[in-house]
């Protein structure tokens, strides 16, 4: 075999001679340090390399699958590569160095930008977007831009097709010697790494920072991808519902942010790209991800250690898609059911919001920023945002973004209260509410933005808007972009008129309407977290963290907070927990069998949807896996045909919403729901209702027909969290995190108010207790207990003098699941009292 690219890198060839590779089985010949790309592993499909088609459709060289030709400058190349497919090569460095790559490509092709990943043991070092270059054979040699250390000895190195559409012929490492900056220096301190990198930027390099388009933007007429490099696009989001046109999966999405990253280290001072996603419950966008229950359902389970691994295992998923932030949580406090984004915030009261919103920050963030499994949180939305009045609201005049109407001191004691515990947990973004406050959009207020956020509160992170949150403020689009960034808006989510925004800047910097100084401060805070997240070492996504995405373990935890977050708010005649040997079940209702429904808004689309819209166990499917084999469990949506079933359950509520689309006057269920419980109960069968909802609902008149009512919020996709509280596996420890109230009449209600007349209070449950069943002997008493995994315990006192010192009693199970054991000694002419205490 013969090939000759005496054109191609005679510049590089100097820095090329310490790079050969490695016989990997293959006999051949090589430029030293040049890799032609036909000279893969030996091995074949699955391990040399991945090709969809079968044979060689360009019939040289090789006689496998991949796809060879002869290159018109000599030699071979591999042409005809299509998405996902990769080629596997061992080589060898003979001395330890720092390295780029360089690629020779050509494309016939108009489709472009292509793109290819490079990664040297199973890391990613490079991403690289290609353009077409006229013809197939038309050749080109490109850089790539992440200088990446390799050490003297063998290595794997990966060629992964990200998007087909280019031919490739040779790759090659080369020396890289410049001088390194000290901003790129790991080991400087990150203030010192700061003011190094801000001491080089252009005005264009430093408001290209401060500005955050949602990346479906950046192919709308007149924008395209290489943008971010053209312009120093600091930042990108997704909006809800946005996916990688490639699809919905998770390597999809690291492809996506992948390529996004490498136009970003294109640019020349190379600060690598945020790239932000509503990951608000879980990673909730991505098909697969694990979808946890809304933070309403999390207050209710009232354990921050569940908050802060719920936390901890969505920044795993949401890393793993190459991604580093998340806009959340969520730390409103919501104060009227009428609200649509209800089911965002945790509880009603404050001090609740602030502790669980700070064990959802430390759970992102993690102890150290820089670690791969870590997440920037983003607190939201500041502030207000939950005491806003019906009737103030942006849109139909309901109640979302509209007007917290009160005194500072009220306003701090509810809605910026949460925020202390946020940024004493360490947030490091705060994003800005669409709200008002007193009839001052949020967006625009310096005051609270600047004097309180960061001065008073030390708030030393950077501070975003909302999705095109500045367009709110009374007056034309240029005063809006100068009167928020003075108001303390650190980085603009804009999401779509970037270009416009970034000669707005310019021009009212230029005029001095926005000082230098703010820029400095506003550049100054984002650079600060993009070093303490790592970017500038580590852009690229994590590929061994995909296979965690959706997995077992992390079902797990979501399951673990469904249990925790059901909520019984009534059980007559101890209907429950149910029996698992029963004859037959009837489940009834629209969200007995919908995992959308059950998931609620912000769920794959941005509004959520109805029906199979990911992978996930609804509450049908597990009463069916948790019922005995015995057990006939037939369903109807309608509630018809439960005649002759022991128990009918019923999951009504809600549809899913998000924001004001969820606004209502009368949180209530719907016609359709009340019909279908009627027609279980009217076959004369006892009804459990199982609320899947983002709120309480108005239901003071229906309960009382019915035997049992459960809250199970939004669960998401862990629908078997449900039912193992339904059917005793697990004790309902749930309780009201909101006032829920008797009608639409008492709206707003929260604890503490005068007159408090509530349905249910806060902090409420209906408590199922243990129940004595027998005195055995005179030491001997036995307890009914229908929680088999959640014990409970009995104390016991040999008086009742003041204070009773009351002495835990050990318990054993007699028969499990059912009755318990506890032997109490009497000492001789004494009487013992005892009590039962659940957990
Ligand atoms: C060209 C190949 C190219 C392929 C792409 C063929 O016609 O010869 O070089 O890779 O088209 O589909
Ligand atoms: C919402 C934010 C969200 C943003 C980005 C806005 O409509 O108010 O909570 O983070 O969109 O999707």
């Amino acid at each position: 075999m013969h090939r000759i690219h005496g054109s191609w890198f005679s510049a590089g060839v100097c820095a090329a001679f310490f790079l050969q590779i490695v016989f990997a089985g293959w006999a051949q010949s090589n430029t030293p340090g040049v890799i032609q790309v036909e000279d893969y592993n030996i091995g074949g499909e699955g391990v040399a390399y991945h090709d969809s088609d079968a044979g060689n459709n360009g019939g040289a060289y090789r006689a496998d699958d991949v796809d060879i030709e002869p290159c018109a400058s000599g030699g071979f190349n591999i042409g005809w590569v299509s998405d996902d497919e990769w080629l596997k090569y061992t080589i060898l460095a003979t001395n330890s160095a720092w390295n780029r790559v360089r690629y020779r490509l050509a494309s016939g092709w108009t489709g472009h930008p292509f793109a290819i990943r490079f990664s040297l043991d199973d890391r990613t070092v490079d991403v690289l977007n290609i353009y077409q270059t006229g013809d197939w054979q038309a050749w080109t040699n490109v850089m790539g831009a992440m200088p990446f250390f390799v050490a003297a000895g063998v290595h794997t190195v990966r060629l992964d097709i990200i998007t087909g559409g280019f031919n490739i012929d040779a790759f090659e490492l080369t020396m890289y010697t410049n001088a390194t900056p000290a901003y790129l220096n790991p080991a400087a301190p990150v203030a010192d790494r700061v003011e190094d990198l801000l001491g080089r930027m252009t005005l264009d390099e430093k408001i290209g920072q401060m500005c955050l388009p949602s990346f479906p933007n950046l192919f709308n007429a007149g924008n395209q991808e290489k943008d971010i490099t053209d312009y120093f696009i600091g930042a990108l989001l997704n909006g809800g519902g946005d996916a990688p046109p490639a699809g919905n999966e998770p390597r999809k999405w690291a492809n996506m942010t992948d390529r996004y990253m490498s136009y970003a280290l294109q640019a020349r001072l190379r600060i690598p790209l945020l790239f932000g996603t509503d990951a608000v419950h879980g990673h909730n966008n991505v098909y697969g991800a694990t979808i946890f229950p809304h933070n309403i359902g999390l207050g209710a389970a009232h354990d921050e250690a569940l908050i802060e691994r719920a936390a901890q295992v969505t920044a795993v998923e949401v890393a793993a898609t190459g991604i580093r932030w998340v806009y959340a949580p969520c730390i409103a406090v919501p104060r009227n059911e009428q609200w649509g984004r209800f089911y965002e915030g945790f509880a009603e009261t404050p001090d609740r919001v602030g502790q669980y919103g700070a064990a959802a920050v430390r759970g992102f963030q993690g102890g150290d920023l820089s670690a791969a499994t870590s997440v920037l949180a983003c607190a939201k939305h500041f502030a207000g945002d939950g005491g806003t009045a019906w009737g103030t609201g942006t849109y139909n005049g309901s109640i979302d973004q509209g007007n917290t109407v009160c005194d500072e001191a009220t306003f701090r004691a509810i809605h910026i209260a949460p925020y202390t515990n946020a940024i004493a947990a360490g947030v490091d973004s705060i994003m800005a509410s669409y709200s008002s406050w007193n009839g001052v959009k949020m967006h625009a207020n310096t005051y609270l933005l600047t004097d309180v956020l960061k001065g008073e509160l030390g708030f030393q992170g950077f501070v975003v808007s909302d999705w095109a949150g500045i367009d709110q403020i009374p007056g034309v689009y240029t005063e809006d972009v100068i009167t928020s960034v003075n108001a303390g808006l650190d980085m603009i989510m804009i999401p779509d008129r970037y270009k416009e925004l970034l000669l707005i800047l310019k021009a009212a910097v230029n005029s001095g309407s926005i000082s230098t100084n703010r820029v400095d401060d506003a550049v100054r805070r984002i650079l600060r977290v993009k070093f303490k997240l790592g970017l500038f070492e580590r852009p690229y996504s994590d590929r061994s963290l995909l296979s965690r995405v959706g997995s077992a373990e992390h079902r797990a935890v979501a399951r673990q907070a469904v249990r925790e977050s059901v909520v019984v708010l009534q059980n007559q005649n101890d209907i429950l927990p149910l029996r698992k040997d029963l004859a037959r079940i009837h489940v009834a209702g629209k969200n007995a069998n919908n995992i959308g429904n059950q998931c609620g808004g912000w769920s794959i689309a941005w509004q959520g949807a109805s029906g199979d819209i990911t992978v996930g166990t609804t509450l049908l499917e597990a009463i069916t896996q948790t019922v005995s084999s015995a057990t006939s469990v037939t369903f109807s949506e309608d509630g018809f045909g439960a005649a002759g079933a022991d128990v009918g359950i019923v999951v009504v509520g809600e549809t899913p919403y998000a924001e004001w689309y969820g606004d209502t006057l009368n949180p209530t269920l719907d016609m359709d729901d009340i019909l279908t419980i009627d027609s279980v109960r009217a076959s004369g069968v006892p009804v459990v209702v199982v609320l899947v909802s983002g709120r309480p609902l108005m239901i003071s008149d229906l309960l009382p027909s019915w035997d049992a009512a459960v809250a199970a919020w939004l669960p998401g996709t862990e629908g078997q969290g449900v039912a193992d509280v339904l059917f005793g596996d697990v004790y309902p420890a749930g309780r009201l995190a909101h006032t829920w109230p008797l009608g639409t009449n008492q709206l707003p209600i929260t604890v503490g108010d005068e007159p408090y007349d509530p349905l249910f209070a806060f902090d409420y449950a209906y408590r199922i207790e243990p129940v004595l069943s027998a005195m055995q002997t005179a030491s001997q008493i036995l307890f009914a207990w229908p929680y088999g995994s959640t014990g409970f315990t009995v104390q016991s006192s040999a008086s009742l003098a003041s204070p009773i010192v009351w002495t835990n009693v050990p318990v054993s199970p007699e028969i499990v699941g059912k009755t318990y054991n506890a032997t109490i000694g009497i000492p001789a002419g004494t009487s013992v009292y005892y009590r039962l205490k659940r957990p």
